[in-house]
């Protein structure tokens, strides 16, 4: 398979996505974007036995000595806690603002090392390497990076672009069959929101992503960073159009935050969120019901849960009152009018957020 590159259009902090197979393994694509040959590997328990060991080689043929920080495993560790143990190991290393931290992992690793790079004598360079689908898809690309509250997820944390993205898709040869389904939930995302022919794409080929065949799986990675890059090139900090991108995260971050991180996988959430959206759009008389259904079934087969959690919906409000897009106190929700064009909405009357999320959840969800 062929390497693709797009490039994240952002000025003097433009940078390139690179998407292939075997990627871990190529010196030059990695060493070139190094400042100085010291790196520090930020991974976790899960993804070092499996990868670390390639990385190093890779980075140590080009010269560049590695320094590994292994963090336990979970988003019940995306924590200030966890973060220290970062800030730790750089400074034990005596690296200095010229050295580049490497994330290594899925969007848990991806977030806490970024936000550590942002924050490491004012923002040293980061690079990175995603090996779950919803990170190559999403998470790696576009400088959010981030530590959960106990009251409220993603609450602390920066903007803070990377210098390189590298996509390896071989990785995903590892990943488990339920964190390949959440992944999934992000990538029907683009098509909902900006790309309809690609949910036609996916109505038509989600097997093929589910059999891991790797075309197929190039194929998405791409078109959803294609998507990714130009959503963030016009507007990074989420002013206006990127916070499309967080279609059925309000639902969503209420039931991983209501239920203990951890619990619910995130693109779980997402999947979940994404269908009471679908529900309050159509509620409104914007989203026909046949879409309601298209959506239901795709998710449906992608082994995604349909249902949120019952967790109450005082409950639910209260927990959707700390989304990052609430705006002089009141909710705004990423709402849609069809299959391919979402809009950010206050319209939604309380009693009509209520009804949808009543009739979107069962006791235990899914
Ligand atoms: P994750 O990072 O927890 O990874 C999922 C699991 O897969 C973990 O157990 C991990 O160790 C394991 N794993 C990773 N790569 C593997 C591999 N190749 N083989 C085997 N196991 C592997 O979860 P995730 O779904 O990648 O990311 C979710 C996180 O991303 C959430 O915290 C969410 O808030 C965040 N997120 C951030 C953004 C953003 O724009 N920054 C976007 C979406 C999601
Ligand atoms: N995952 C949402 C964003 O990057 O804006």
């Amino acid at each position: 398979m062929m390497t693709q590159t797009l490039n994240v259009e952002l000025g003097e902090r433009s940078y390139p996505i690179h998407i292939g197979c075997g990627l871990l393994a190529e010196v030059d694509l990695l060493v070139s974007h190094l400042k100085q040959k010291k790196a520090v590997v930020v991974t976790n328990a899960t993804v070092a036995p499996l990868y670390l060991d390639a990385l190093r080689a890779t980075l140590e043929k080009g010269g560049v000595t590695t320094i590994p920080v292994i963090l336990p495993d979970g988003e019940q560790y995306k924590t200030w806690e966890t973060l220290n143990l970062i800030f730790d190991a750089l400074l034990t290393a005596h690296c200095e603002r010229s050295t580049t931290l490497i994330a290594l992992g899925g969007g848990v690793i991806g977030d806490m090392g970024g936000f550590a790079a942002a924050c490491y004598q004012r923002g040293m360079p980061f690079i990175q390497v995603p090996t779950t689908l919803l990170s190559l898809v999403d998470s790696s690309v576009g400088g959010k990076t981030a530590i959960n509250h106990p009251l409220g997820k993603n609450m602390i944390g920066a903007f803070y672009q990377p210098k390189l993205v590298l996509a390896d898709i071989s990785t995903l040869d590892t990943l488990p069959d339920r964190e390949l389904k959440a992944g999934l939930a992000e990538v029907i995302k683009y098509g909902l929101i900006r790309d309809p022919d690609f949910f036609a794409w996916l109505e038509v080929n989600l097997e093929r992503l589910l059999e891991r065949d790797k075309e197929a799986l190039a194929y998405a990675v791409h078109r959803s960073c294609a998507n990714k890059a130009e959503v963030v090139a016009a507007d990074e900090r989420e002013s206006g159009e990127r916070a499309l991108l967080n279609l059925g995260h309000t639902f969503g971050h209420a039931i991983e935050t209501g239920l203990g991180y951890g619990i619910w996988l995130h693109g779980e959430a997402v999947a979940a969120g994404t269908l009471i959206a679908a529900e309050l759009s159509s509620k409104m008389g914007w989203l026909a019901p046949d879409a309601v259904l298209r959506i239901e079934n795709l998710f449906v087969r992608a082994g995604l849960p349909v249902h949120g959690v019952a967790l109450g919906s005082v409950r639910y409000l209260d927990l959707m009152r700390h989304d990052k897009k609430v705006l002089d106190g009141r909710m705004r929700l990423v709402l849609l009018r069809s299959i391919g064009e979402a809009v950010m909405s206050d319209e939604a009357s309380e009693p009509q957020i209520l009804a949808a999320i009543e009739a979107r959840c069962t006791p235990t969800g899914r």
